[in-house]
């Protein structure tokens, strides 16, 4: 039997890291530090921040007018990315900066600096870099769970199925890749893409879009999973997409 006093009740507050003023899950700080130790040498920098209330007010007059929802929960993630992207960009001399959202929803980020945000409901995550130094930068967070079946069905490739069938993480993985590709590619192309347009070698980390950008994945694995897609600014030239198809 259980002391006295010991059990919370139905009503006591869950373990929240951030109401006790915690903004960071130390253990995917530990993956993103393992992840940046995989990089080569091209000065990209990632980091993360978890969600808190409030955060919707981190978002400046531009990047609030660009967001279109008004939805609190929304406009917050936004604000959380746009902390994280701040502390990266004053790595970089850049301070104080906006990343408003285009047309397109791709971040517009200051000149000199390429990009990329993403956020899930409990945590935000940013990567930047110089442009003279990468060409093509994508981001993507996941939570560490299982895809659903019906999920995989639509984002892998008939060559990809077999890699993930009976690893249900190594799926996630799978589609947090494609979209950290989509986001790398979409402001250098401005092309929709569709999950079947990019072919993801997790072993290999490497990604091919149909048309013939060739991207390098790196991944961080714990309470979420982030996925990096980058090029470097020296591989992007025609010859490295001469074999589009
Ligand atoms: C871009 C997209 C993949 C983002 O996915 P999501 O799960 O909605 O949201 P995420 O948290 O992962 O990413 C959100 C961030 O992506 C960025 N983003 C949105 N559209 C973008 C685009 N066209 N290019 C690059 N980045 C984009 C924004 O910075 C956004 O953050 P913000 O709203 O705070 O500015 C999705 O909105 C989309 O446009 N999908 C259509 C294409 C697609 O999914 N094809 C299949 C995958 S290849």
């Amino acid at each position: 039997m259980q002391p006295l006093g010991s059990d919370p009740g139905p009503f006591a507050a869950p373990a929240d890291p951030v109401a006790a003023g915690v903004r960071v899950d130390a253990a995917l700080e530990r993956a993103l530090d393992r992840l940046g130790d995989e990089l080569p040498d091209l000065g990209i920098a990632v980091g993360h921040r978890l969600i808190a209330a409030g955060d919707e007010q981190a978002l400046d007059d531009a990047e609030a007018r660009s967001i279109a929802s008004m939805v609190v929960a929304v406009r917050r993630a936004s604000g959380t990315a746009r902390l994280v992207a701040r502390d990266l960009m004053a790595r970089f001399g850049h301070r104080g900066c906006a990343v408003p959202k285009t047309a397109s929803g791709a971040p517009a980020w200051p000149a000199g600096l390429i990009g990329s945000l993403a956020h899930d409901e409990r945590v935000a995550v940013a990567a930047v870099a110089l442009r003279r130094s990468v060409a093509a930068l994508g981001i993507d967070v996941e939570p560490a769970s299982p895809l659903p079946d019906e999920v995989l069905e639509l984002v892998a490739t008939e060559r990809e199925r077999p890699v993930v069938a009976g690893e249900p993480l190594r799926a996630r993985l799978l589609f947090a890749a494609k979209e950290a590709v989509y986001k790398a590619v979409y402001p250098l192309d401005g092309l929709f893409l569709d999950f079947h347009d990019i072919t993801v070698d997790l072993a290999g980390r490497t990604a091919l879009v149909t048309n013939g950008r060739r991207l390098d994945l790196r991944f961080a694995c714990a309470t979420h999973v982030v996925a990096l897609a980058y090029t470097a600014a020296a591989d992007d030239g025609p010859a490295s997409r001469s074999g589009a198809g």
